[in-house]
């Protein structure tokens, strides 16, 4: 009983043997036949692996660390979201996209396989972020508890589950992970851990910054390091996705700034949760090897 055109918990339709919000199924060929300039920048990931931080420090290594050029709106409007159609809790990135001229810097959630031809004919870079995946998965968890454009998560038991299949907005995270894994030398593209940023945030930024052909001075840099840590941008409204109504975004179920820790799954999987979840884990990556850390 929803009214027409609003938001609500959208199910899944599958493009391609990807689940995908019924907005961005239904507006696929717009999404696939999207051509971005050679100068913009693509960065992706799977939902939850670090991409508002990521989306924080290329912005701000664009602007010289300038901390009030980069509170201009709202990161969702800053950085267009390719794929997110309305009615969507943030504008359609296609939309945004139109308005905006070129270098633009774009988000995308979606697997390698489904992002638009015209970024690799282009040879665009593309900075991809990954974490870990129990870390990821319990972000998502509670993501999907307080995001009401999401499906429910259910109970967690059964969303661990659904995270092993797959059955998640933009599918399985082990095709994701490994799908631009496998592509990154071939494509130039940039792959980043969020464990490593957690460890040392600045070595991460100093290597966004040379791998955008950037050279900013030392204190610049500090200065970034510092405006891109959890404290500071979770009380930045312009990037702690608080201008979001409370019917999609709902804080206080859970903040979208929640924790931003590595190992936070510790807390969520028992004993027995975290061996099975490892078993299927070994198996679903046994053709490849990425260097994942679950502490550090
Ligand atoms: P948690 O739910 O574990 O706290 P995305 O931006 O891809 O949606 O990812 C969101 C996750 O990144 C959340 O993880 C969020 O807290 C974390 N995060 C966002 N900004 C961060 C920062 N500056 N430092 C560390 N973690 C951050």
């Amino acid at each position: 009983n929803r009214a027409s055109g609003s938001i609500y918990r959208f199910p899944l339709v599958e493009v391609h043997g990807v689940p995908l919000m019924t907005p961005i199924a239904q507006d696929w060929s717009s999404i696939w036949a999207f051509s971005p300039d050679a100068s913009d920048l693509l960065i992706a990931t799977y939902p939850k692996a670090g991409t508002t931080w990521t989306q924080e420090i290329v912005d701000l290594l664009l602007h010289d660390g300038d901390a009030e050029v980069c509170k201009r709106a709202p990161t969702a409007i800053r950085i267009p979201f390719l794929e997110i159609q309305s009615p969507a809790p943030i504008p359609s990135g296609l939309d945004l996209l139109k308005s905006m001229k070129p270098p633009r810097v774009i988000k995308t959630h979606l697997p390698i396989q489904l992002v638009p031809e015209g970024f690799w004919e282009n040879k665009c870079k593309v900075i991809y972020v990954a974490r870990n995946a129990k870390d990821n998965l319990v972000s998502y968890y509670h993501f999907d508890r307080m995001n009401q454009s999401q499906p429910e998560p259910g109970p967690w038991e059964e969303y661990i589950q659904k995270f092993m299949k797959g059955n998640l907005g933009w599918g399985s995270w082990y095709d994701h992970v490994k799908g631009y894994w496998k592509e990154r030398e071939k494509r130039n593209i940039l792959y980043l851990f969020f464990e490593d940023m957690k460890e040392d945030p600045r070595r991460e930024v100093v290597r966004i910054m040379r791998y955008l052909d950037l050279s900013l001075a030392d204190n610049v840099i500090d200065k970034i390091v510092q405006l891109t840590s959890f404290k500071v941008m979770k009380d930045n409204p312009m990037a702690n996705y608080t201008f979001i109504p409370k019917a999609v975004f709902d804080h206080s179920i859970s903040a979208f700034m929640r924790k931003g820790e590595v190992g936070d799954w510790s807390n969520h999987f028992t004993p027995a949760q975290s061996q099975m979840f490892d078993e299927d884990y070994a198996k679903q990556m046994a053709n490849v090897d990425i260097p994942f850390r679950t502490s550090i």
